[in-house]
């Protein structure tokens, strides 16, 4: 049995399906006997939960990047122990969250990609891998529609466009495993279990 820990990143614009094919991977890993715990960003812990309560009110891109930023300072430390005790940490959304949705421009306030990536720079650890689950926004929305949320607005579906565009820059430029999310679940999952086993094997 694998005695070092491993931390791996799930990305993605809303309705990629991250959270599913995570929990699928988590199911799978321990089933095989490995030590998982599924985490996410923002947190419900602290300022995640601070975030999530909508109770910041209207701030800038700025301000909420630094709330994402310090979020996950504290998340990192849990994330360091869980790693050096040996467990695998699958995680939805991290660094790249903030960079590829803090940069899109939405009611024209979008911040900096450069910025974002310093900021986020001092507080973050690199993660074994990060894998982007790619799916164009109009069929990644149509799910979340699927799901009886919110229907997408053209605004919306415009913002999600950037998101998408931003994460694919960023895969380019960090190297991040790119996995074609329009696929079916299954096809999705195996791919992403063929990196998966890469990184823990
Ligand atoms: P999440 O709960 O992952 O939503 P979903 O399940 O739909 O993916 O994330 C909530 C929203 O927060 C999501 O729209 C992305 C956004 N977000 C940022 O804008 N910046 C960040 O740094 C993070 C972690 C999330």
């Amino acid at each position: 049995m694998r005695m070092s820990g491993a931390f791996i990143v799930f990305e993605g614009a809303d309705g990629a399906g991250k959270s599913s094919v995570c929990k699928r991977v988590a199911e799978s890993l321990t089933a095989k006997g490995f030590e998982v715990v599924q985490t996410a960003e923002p947190t419900h812990e602290g300022i995640g939960a601070f975030i999530r309560s909508g109770s910041a009110g209207a701030i800038s891109q700025r301000t909420e990047a630094l709330l994402f930023v310090a979020d996950r300072n504290d998340h990192t430390e849990r994330i360091e122990k869980d790693v050096s005790e040996g467990r695998i940490v699958l995680c939805d959304r991290y660094f790249a969250s903030t960079v590829a949705y803090q940069s899109a421009r939405l009611d024209g306030d979008a911040s900096d990609m450069d910025w974002l990536i310093r900021i986020n720079d001092e507080f973050i650890d690199r993660p074994n891998a990060i894998i982007l689950l790619d799916i164009d926004p109009e069929i990644g929305m149509g799910r979340v529609g699927d799901r009886g949320e919110e229907i997408s607005k053209f605004e919306r579906l415009d913002f999600q466009k950037q998101v998408r565009a931003n994460y694919l820059y960023l895969a380019e430029q960090y190297g991040f495993d790119v996995v074609d999310a329009s696929q079916s679940k299954d096809e999705v999952f195996e791919k992403v279990m063929e990196i998966v086993e890469k990184v823990i094997e």
